[in-house]
């Protein structure tokens, strides 16, 4: 839905506002003025500034990735191999692999560990110029570890400088213990997961991954339930794999994001877009899977917000560098390089719920930043695997490289 505060969509989808000789002035972290440099140059706080020159570079917002599964205690090469050699989603999770195989990694490991794995990631992230990221819980699958996943969370965000956007994701499979007894788990997901994660501050949002063999519509129903009643906002892993209607349904009830939509019926796409609902799309896991690329092209012609994500995670998609997702959306999906940047930054904001604080050089708005090495900021969806950011700013410090 179009809309000076909501996502960009329909005519908004792709603008980016470009412009030459633009300046950024900031102070206590926060943009106090972007536009044409000689405008902000004559902005009375601008006097006595420090000057950081991105001469020669292109400068836009700090990507928000909204969509990661970013703790996990091993990557999942044996899965990676077996698909090469023809096994699918199903044949991996029955082979011992899938979900369930990071679940065992996640279940025996230290918080501490879970987030020292993570910090070591960080450095990453920001190098590829993202300044926010949410991150899902999800590979714990018992009340005790999912909460263990969300305080690992916790202290790598406090630590920063990279910002986590925390969400509850005990709906992501049925734990090996509950096998057959799906209901049973729902309702410790409902009763005991989401009223503690959101007592303890510990997460925004809850998820589910509906799809078959993993949760259904009745369970979207008692997550978002449960997800309302506690003050969680609903996110949705929707028609990934195959089509459910999980689409229409986490529209009805006012979920954030609904996220892959690889399957989703274009009868769906008009109530989407007069929603305030974004698709976000990780088109990085199709292409790890080698499968169909989601719809961008339709759901931008029909008025959808569209964020785009990386889904890091080790099993379906080991990439965090958002401009190769921006490179993929592009040549494979038909998005504009305008439409990917602002769905790797404005929209990510808003699927991230920070669409009012992030995602822009916009006054007011946290001074996230990235200098690009580039000379036009179409390539920043051009030149692909080989990102290359001068410097990356998180609320107005350089965390990454240098000016
Ligand atoms: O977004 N769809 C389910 N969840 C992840 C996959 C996680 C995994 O395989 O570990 C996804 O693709
Ligand atoms: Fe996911």
């Amino acid at each position: 839905m179009a809309g000076s505060d909501g996502p960009r969509a329909g005519r908004e989808k792709g603008s980016i506002g470009a412009m030459n000789d633009g300046a950024v002035l900031i102070a206590d972290g926060k943009i106090v003025a972007a536009g044409p440099s000689a405008r902000v140059q004559s902005h009375r706080a601008a006097e006595g500034a420090t000057r950081i020159s991105a001469k020669g570079g292109v400068l836009t917002p700090g990507f928000v990735d909204a969509h990661t599964h970013p703790l996990f205690a091993a990557p999942r090469l044996d899965d990676f191999e077996a698909r090469i050699g023809g096994a699918a989603y199903a044949d991996l999770a029955a082979r011992g692999g899938g979900i369930l195989s990071t679940v065992n990694g996640v279940r025996g490991a230290l918080e501490a560990d879970l987030a020292a794995g993570l910090r070591r990631r960080v450095a990453d992230f920001l190098a590829c110029g993202t300044t926010t990221i949410e991150a899902k819980s999800g590979y714990g699958l018992d009340l005790e570890s999912e909460l263990k996943m969300l305080r690992a969370l916790k202290t790598v965000n406090e630590r920063g400088p990279l910002e986590i956007v925390p969400t509850l994701l005990g709906a992501h499979a049925v734990p090996p213990e509950l096998r057959g007894r799906k209901s049973d788990y729902v309702k410790r997901v409902c009763e005991e997961m989401i009223p503690r994660a959101a007592a303890e501050g510990l997460a925004r949002f809850a998820d589910i991954f509906c799809e078959d063999g993993y949760f259904d519509l009745k369970d979207l129903e008692r997550v978002a339930e449960a997800a309302a009643k506690a003050g969680l906002a609903l996110k949705v892993h929707s028609e990934q794999l195959s089509r459910m209607g999980s689409l229409p349904a986490a529209v009805k009830r006012k979920a954030v994001t609904v996220d892959h939509l690889d399957h989703a019926a274009e009868a769906d796409f008009a109530e989407l877009a007069a929603s305030r609902t974004v698709a976000c799309l990780v088109p990085g896991s199709n292409y790890f899977l080698a499968k169909p690329y989601p719809p961008a092209r339709r759901l931008l012609d029909a008025g959808a917000a569209v964020a785009l994500a990386t889904d890091f995670n080790p099993g379906t998609c080991p990439c965090w560098d958002m401009r190769t997702i921006m490179s993929i959306a592009c040549t494979q999906m038909k998005v504009t390089p305008a439409e990917a940047l602002v769905s790797a930054t404005i929209n990510g904001a808003h699927a991230a719920g920070l669409g009012a604080t992030h995602g822009s050089l916009e006054e007011g708005k946290v001074a996230d930043l990235v200098c690009h090495e580039a000379e036009d900021w179409r390539e920043l969806a051009y030149y692909f695997g080989a990102t290359k950011t001068r410097w990356t700013m998180k609320r107005g410090e350089i965390v990454h490289g240098a000016a």
